[in-house]
């Protein structure tokens, strides 16, 4: 087997490839193609962060095997790219790609402005089904249950892991990684104390325009 795949500088080189490819997915006009581009970004995040911080984790074990492996540039790059300190080199608020800096994908960002944003009319959206949306960069998912609508974040409290693939009983949502119950009324876990969604407020005009209050 092959130690390296490429060198340093194509290491480089494909990063920056990375980031031009990632501007042109910000170009995309298509609400629901971004929507699910971004949720696939967010899948892969979360299925590569966690083997890469057990595998840190396991080096904390073999000090100079850890060494030598934080000194590689290719490794700190990875490290800071999933905030990940290692003690020879801390991470520097560096942003590895432009699309994903850590800090936004793991949690929603505080609030700087805030939009509403029109969803068409709420008849359009299924009784009891999750939708998941995107709108600068905040992952939200949406719900019709009856003739009221909720919108909160697309994110497990604690997690990175999205959660419009969970089940819905009611107006409570469960989380399909690990079981967490939330009402989406508040936002609040009923099953596992300290948990939260975003809440994000909604209104439905008199011809049914859907619209929801963003946050970014
Ligand atoms: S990720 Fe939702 S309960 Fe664990």
């Amino acid at each position: 087997m092959n130690k390296e795949l490429f060198s340093n500088d194509e290491y480089r080189e494909a990063l920056e490839m990375l980031n031009q490819l990632m501007r042109d997915v910000e170009q995309i006009s298509d609400a629901d193609h971004k929507v699910l581009f971004y949720n696939v970004l967010q899948y892969f995040d979360s299925i590569h962060r966690e083997p890469v911080l057990r595998i840190m984790k396991a080096l904390e074990s073999y000090p100079a095997l850890k060494k030598e492996i934080s000194e590689d540039e290719t490794v700190q790059k990875l490290c800071t790219l999933y905030d990940i300190k290692t003690e020879e080199h801390p991470t520097k608020k560096e942003k590895v790609m432009d699309l994903i800096p850590v800090e936004e994908l793991t949690y929603i960002t505080p609030p700087k402005q805030k939009d509403w944003l029109e969803l068409g009319n709420y008849q359009e959206f299924e009784d009891k089904k999750l939708y998941a949306k995107n709108y600068e960069r905040v992952n939200f998912l949406v719900s019709r249950v009856g003739s009221e609508v909720f919108a909160v974040q697309n994110q497990c409290d604690g997690s990175l892991l999205p959660i419009d693939k969970g089940t819905l009983e009611d107006h409570f949502l469960i989380c399909p990684w690990h079981g967490c119950k939330y009402d989406l009324k508040t936002g609040h876990s009923v099953n596992v104390n300290d948990k939260k969604l975003d809440t994000f407020q909604v209104e439905i005009e008199e011809d049914g325009l859907l619209k929801v209050e963003i946050a970014y």
